[in-house]
């Protein structure tokens, strides 16, 4: 019997059976059929081997290994082409079919505005400092020279809480002002001091295109020896300028407020209208003795400006309850 050819044989079928599988079902058919251990036509081939006389067994046997290898190597061959051609045919990528659209997140416009006040104030040497919004009256009104009587602790003017303070046991409040943030940073630190503080205040006015019961502040307040109203007047205008341009005109109208002397309202002009934006003074001495400074020898200069009021001229948007709605198709137009 002619083993080598049977080999041989064995080999160009097995092959071209492995070259015709059309898919990866029909090539683990062919292997079972050739190569299974059970019933493949390979046990034949064994069995030859076994016959085989003893001086041709090694030439045999060497050849049998060979078909084997040459075999195994076809199958998996075959097996990496036909998983590659199913996976290009596969209807899992259809290039027709229209993309999914990334949608990216963004930060809200009064969150942008923010983030550029800090920096801004930041070049101009102010730190950044935060304050609770949970607040006793020593911080929203006391220390802040604001009498027991003066309109502004009113009751109703302002979002008492039901519960007590947890350290003073006394009556908390929304804060109604970032002015708190001053005593609190004041308490803590000696002079000199420059800090702003940007956050949210609360107040139960009546809701509409102007007014929101929660809006945004950005506090300042600078201690040193030799402060001046003009170094006041310069940091906003500085400040105006580099947030809106150039052109833009900074004007104080006297006014008052308990908690500076002299004390002024701050106006600033875009294009034609003149626009007030928040209130500004010296830091009245009865504010550095509630603290523990002395002042004879501090003075300083403090500043609130409404966020919102920015925001809205920057973005021209004319309604500030838009901000708080949470509409996308508001919301996605900044930024
Ligand atoms: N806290 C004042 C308000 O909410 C604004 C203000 C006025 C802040 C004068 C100041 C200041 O720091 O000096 O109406």
């Amino acid at each position: 019997m002619d083993i080598l050819g049977a080999f041989a044989e064995f080999e160009t079928q097995s092959l071209a059976a492995i070259a015709a599988a059309a898919d990866e079902a029909a090539l683990e058919q062919v292997r079972v059929d050739y190569m299974g251990q059970k019933s493949g036509r390979i046990r034949d081939l064994q069995k030859l081997l076994g016959m085989a006389d003893k001086d041709q067994k090694p030439v045999v046997g060497k050849r049998f290994n060979e078909v084997r290898t040459a075999i195994s190597a076809a199958l998996e061959e075959r097996a990496v082409g036909l998983r590659a051609a199913a996976a290009e045919t596969s209807s899992s990528f259809d290039v027709t079919l229209p993309g999914t659209v990334q949608r990216g997140g963004r930060l809200h416009p009064i969150t942008q505005v923010i983030n550029e006040f800090r920096e801004l104030m930041g070049r101009f040497g102010f730190t950044v400092v935060d304050g609770p919004e949970i607040e006793d009256e020593r911080h929203n009104f006391e220390a802040l020279n604001i009498p027991e009587d003066h309109p502004a602790r009113d009751p109703l003017d302002n979002f008492y809480l039901a519960c007590a303070g947890a350290v003073s046991g006394g009556p908390v409040l929304l804060r109604s002002q970032t002015s708190t943030v001053q005593i609190r940073t004041m308490e803590q630190t000696q002079p000199p001091i420059r800090i702003v503080s940007l956050g949210r205040v609360y107040r139960p006015d009546t809701i509409d295109a102007t007014h929101s019961c929660m809006f945004h502040q950005m506090e300042g307040l600078l201690v040193d020896r030799h402060v001046t109203m003009a170094q006041l007047k310069t940091v906003l205008s500085q400040f105006a300028h580099s947030f809106l341009g150039p052109d833009v005109e900074i004007r104080f109208r006297p006014s008052f407020f308990p908690f500076t002397e002299p004390s002024v309202e701050v106006d600033m002009r875009w294009g034609d209208t003149w626009m007030e934006i928040g209130g500004a003074g010296m830091v009245d001495p009865a504010v550095f003795e509630s603290v523990g400074y002395d002042p004879e020898e501090y003075q300083g200069f403090a500043f609130g400006l409404g966020i919102e009021r920015f925001c809205m001229k920057h973005f021209g948007v004319d309604d500030i309850r838009r901000f708080y709605e949470n509409d996308l198709r508001f919301l996605s137009q900044f930024g």
